[in-house]
């Protein structure tokens, strides 16, 4: 076997640690750079920083050809191609803040012999704001499509990989596609801008798709159809797909909501008014906020109830909270007056100062004691195995159950005595 190109990685965050074993998996020496001290020498000690399905494992496994360091000059001595993989949080304005990126680029400095291979999400025309400041540095597109929770599944299997260069890029694109050559999948060569906007309009896609059902869903409530039914009528039109069509509390996480913004930022920044996406966004606000509305059908005023949170992560198999609707709810719930307790198997420390003081419960059943209401926020599996016509149902001092993912079974939970209120059913 031919020798495999050393490979460096820029941030230890949730992008970059995926990238960084999946490639070490595949045989490459992979030199990370992360300036968390604590950081570091946790991964060091094979201990992964966040919950993702499978990584302590491919952490484990690599541990000799993982190299972590806080010093980004031992990345550039071991390895030319740079994965940059820091974050990009939107700023005030909705714009992506690359004061990471930047920060790296300037660290770079004018190495002929290294390329940044952009991971991390940036707005288009980032790649060739780069290359103007550093005209030596080769500068590769190469966005990320990973979900949490599956995240190392899909860098092994992915649907396409992205590869954007421009003028050529002095052989660092064909050098990144080597490294990809493996996992046999189609690799999409194009332009920088391309590829920057291949990522942004691919996520704006998908939030489309769900703001798109969760209408369906309300009008269907008020027209008495079932959204279920009807995503699973739409989905089999194999230009439709039945992906993405759940209809829900609205999406959350840490690319969606920020690349939409992004999007429609960049273009009104040009003058464009992406009218389409201003309407994604808002239903996607309205969309958390309707469960206050389900809530108070049931229950009137909100003043003094106990309301149990099922979930706080903004999707299941995943410990992260960030744009999570639990959030929103826990804060809107509490400006009813409510006294909301919440419950989440594995991002309750998390996000305990998030919550304005809502009681983080130990346990599912804990948190339903004593209320007036169970909103189910995440799809986590242990929910749909509560004993609801038993134990649940005793603690609870009102049998009502919102649940935010149509998760849950409604004859069952209707023929145990609940009322149940689903979203679109
Ligand atoms: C997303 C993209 O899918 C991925 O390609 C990109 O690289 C990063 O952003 P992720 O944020 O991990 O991945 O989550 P994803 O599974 O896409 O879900 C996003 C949100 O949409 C979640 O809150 C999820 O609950 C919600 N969702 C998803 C729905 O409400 N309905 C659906 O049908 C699908």
């Amino acid at each position: 076997m031919a020798e495999r190109e050393s490979v460096g990685v820029i941030g230890a965050g949730w992008v970059g640690l995926v990238t960084a074993t999946c490639f070490a998996d595949l045989g490459h020496e992979v030199h990370c750079r992360e300036i968390l001290p604590e950081k570091v020498e946790a991964l060091r000690g094979g201990e992964a920083p966040m919950y993702e399905p499978g990584l302590s494992e491919l952490l484990a496994r690599n541990r000799e050809r993982l190299h972590f360091t806080t010093e980004m000059a031992d990345v550039l001595a071991d390895a030319q191609l740079l994965f940059c993989c820091v974050d990009t949080p939107p700023t005030y304005s909705g714009d992506a803040d690359l004061t990471r990126v930047n920060q790296v680029v300037d660290e770079l400095g004018e190495s002929v012999d290294h390329a940044i291979v952009m991971k991390s999400t940036v707005p288009v025309g980032t790649g060739r704001s780069v290359t103007r400041r550093s005209e030596r540095l080769g500068y590769v597109s190469n966005p990320e499509f990973l979900k949490e929770g599956s995240a190392v599944e899909d860098f092994m299997r992915p649907d396409r990989v992205v590869i954007g260069t421009d003028d050529g890029a002095g052989g660092f694109g064909e050098r990144v596609a080597a490294l990809y050559e493996p996992l046999d999948a189609e690799i999409v060569r194009t332009d920088i801008a391309s590829a920057e906007m291949i990522k942004l309009a691919s996520n704006a896609f998908l939030a489309t798709k769900i703001s798109f059902i969760n209408e369906i869903a309300n009008v269907s409530e008020e027209l008495g159809a079932d959204v279920l039914e009807v995503a699973r009528g739409m989905g089999l039109d194999s230009r439709i797909g039945p992906q993405f069509l759940q209809a829900g509390i609205g999406y959350g996480g840490s690319c969606f909501p920020k690349d939409v913004s992004a999007l429609k930022q960049l273009a009104g920044n040009t003058g464009y008014h992406f009218q389409l996406l201003t309407a994604v966004i808002e239903v996607n606000e309205l969309q958390k906020r309707r469960t206050i509305g389900k809530l108070q059908k049931h229950l009137g005023s909100l003043i003094g109830k106990k309301v149990a949170l099922l979930g706080l992560a903004f999707k299941a198999n995943t410990d992260d909270i960030r744009e999570a609707a639990s959030l929103v709810l826990a804060a809107r719930l509490q400006g009813e007056g409510a006294d909301v307790r919440v419950y989440d198997p594995v991002a309750g420390e998390r996000a305990r100062e998030m919550l304005g003081g809502a009681e983080v419960a130990e346990s599912a059943l804990a948190a339903l004691d004593g209320a007036d209401a169970a909103v189910l926020v995440t799809e986590w599996p242990e929910f749909r195995e509560l004993d609801w016509a038993g134990e649940a149902k005793t603690r609870m001092s009102t049998p009502l159950v919102v649940d935010g993912r149509n998760f849950l079974d409604p004859e069952a939970l209707r023929s145990a005595g609940f009322t149940y209120e689903g979203v679109g059913r």
